[in-house]
């Protein structure tokens, strides 16, 4: 694939699990795009790490440095940015992805989102509801949100990343 220089950003949204950290590893090698994971850029300016955030300043403390963050995106372009699950679910939020950047969604069946997440420890949303139905539950919640914020929608059950990724950059 020849190189590209986009002129926006791609904001990856979606559920825990769905792949987005994947996703924007790949395509940032893939196109040499900038990277920017969100969770990970806050947890290293606050030196915390999420669960700590949560615990400690609590859940809308962290919703504001993601919408923080987000401003900031819009003076960048030709970087992917890998929201928390969480990001999106704001109507500010998606405001401010749109301003500068193009918004894919990535969605997989709650069973796939609970192999994926089924190890991992750093996610405070999902204490007490770790399994298929409390994944279930959750992401038809936010289905709604997601829907609406999303510019395109791209399914990753059962696909590997580099089939996502030109799925994806067809449909941008
Ligand atoms: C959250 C998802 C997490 C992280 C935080 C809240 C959410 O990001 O931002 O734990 O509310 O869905 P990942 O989607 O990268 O796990």
């Amino acid at each position: 694939q020849a190189r590209k220089l986009f002129d926006y950003n791609i904001i990856l949204i979606g559920f825990m699990g769905a792949g987005k950290t994947t996703v924007s590893d790949y395509l940032s090698t893939m196109f040499a795009m900038n990277i920017v994971e969100m969770d990970q850029v806050i947890s290293e300016r606050e030196e915390m790490s999420i669960p700590d955030i949560f615990a400690t300043y609590g859940e809308e403390y962290f919703r504001e440095l993601e919408t923080d963050l987000l401003v900031e995106m819009q003076s960048r372009k030709n970087t992917v940015v890998s929201c928390g699950g969480g990001a999106a679910l704001r109507e500010r939020n998606v405001k401010e992805m749109k301003k500068n950047g193009r918004v894919v969604l990535l969605t997989a069946s709650p069973e796939t989102i609970y192999e994926r997440v089924k190890d991992s420890n750093d996610r405070p949303v999902l204490n007490g509801r770790k399994n298929v139905a409390g994944i279930s539950e959750l992401m038809e919640q936010r289905r709604e949100k997601y829907e609406a914020a999303a510019d395109i929608v791209v399914n990753t059950d059962g696909k590997s990343v580099l089939q996502v990724c030109e799925e994806m950059i067809q449909k941008l």
